[in-house]
């Protein structure tokens, strides 16, 4: 029996986010070169895209390189970066397929002018779909977020746009590069590493958490639906009781 068949579709988290990680320790304990574990983390991205696209999962958002990943040795980050563009080229048959819409958080500017080119390309052609959208996190990391957002929000209380008044959590949000889309209810870990790497910090205040031996480039279909099963299980009680959350519940059924 696949884990697909206990997933209850009613209940499926609008936003899944993915730390991709172990493909240089998959690679190394075959005898290959990191490279190798980098180019078979597509085939990984491409089983979750599909997979969460199929399910009804509205927002993927996949950590592919954040902002300490360029103290990386200099050969593997120009690898990573032809990686990425070459991968963005050739699966955008997948994303148009899946009707998948792409789109980027994280300081662009900082990648390879082919990259920033090609990505925009990508996010250009695919904008009309409307199924999911695949959001990579490329250059990004969360105190670099939050630092950008408080930089902004500075500017437009010093510029008269805002009142000190006016800021509240929601208005705080609206200054994140995540402001269009929900949080994440579901945080996935490959590579048995049990550690958020400056990943989406503010967003996941309330997200389940979910972490797994397997290294990225064997993660697959099943291993999605795994982790999705294991949420559903949980009981999310945003720090009220579990009788109130069994009372809510109720109360919503009826
Ligand atoms: C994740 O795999 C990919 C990136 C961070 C770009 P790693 O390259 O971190 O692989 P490990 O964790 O060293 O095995
Ligand atoms: C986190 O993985 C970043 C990405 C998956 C892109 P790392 O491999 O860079 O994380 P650390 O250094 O082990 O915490
Ligand atoms: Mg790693």
């Amino acid at each position: 029996m696949s884990w697909k068949d206990k997933i209850d579709i009613k209940r499926l988290p609008q936003h899944v986010a993915i730390i991709m990680d172990g493909n240089g320790r998959w690679a190394k304990k075959r005898g290959k070169l990191r490279t190798f574990g980098h180019n078979h983390g597509v085939t990984s991205v491409r089983e979750t895209a599909e997979a969460a696209a199929e399910l009804g999962i509205k927002y993927l958002t996949l950590y592919a390189f954040s902002t300490e990943n360029w103290n990386r040795p200099r050969a593997e980050v120009n690898a990573l970066m032809k990686l990425l563009v070459r991968t963005i080229h050739k699966e955008s048959k997948t994303l148009h397929d899946n009707k998948i819409r792409l789109l980027a958080i994280g300081e662009l500017e900082a990648l390879t002018k082919k990259t920033q080119k090609e990505l925009q390309e990508a996010i250009n052609d695919t904008a009309h779909h409307e199924r999911m959208a695949m959001v990579l996190a490329l250059s990004y990391s969360s105190r670099w977020e939050l630092t950008q957002a408080a930089k902004e929000l500075a500017k437009d209380v010093a510029t008269n746009k805002i009142s000190l008044q006016q800021v509240d959590q929601e208005l705080f949000e609206s200054y994140l590069t995540t402001s269009a889309f929900p949080d994440p209810e579901l945080l996935i870990r490959t590579s048995g590493e049990y550690r958020i790497s400056n990943f989406l910090l503010w967003q996941i205040a309330y997200s389940e958490l979910y972490f797994t031996p397997k290294f990225w480039p064997e993660f697959r279909k099943e291993d999605f639906y795994e982790a999705i099963v294991d949420f559903q299980n949980r009981e999310r009680r945003f720090g009220k009781i579990s009788e109130q959350i069994i009372k809510e519940k109720d109360e919503n059924e009826n």
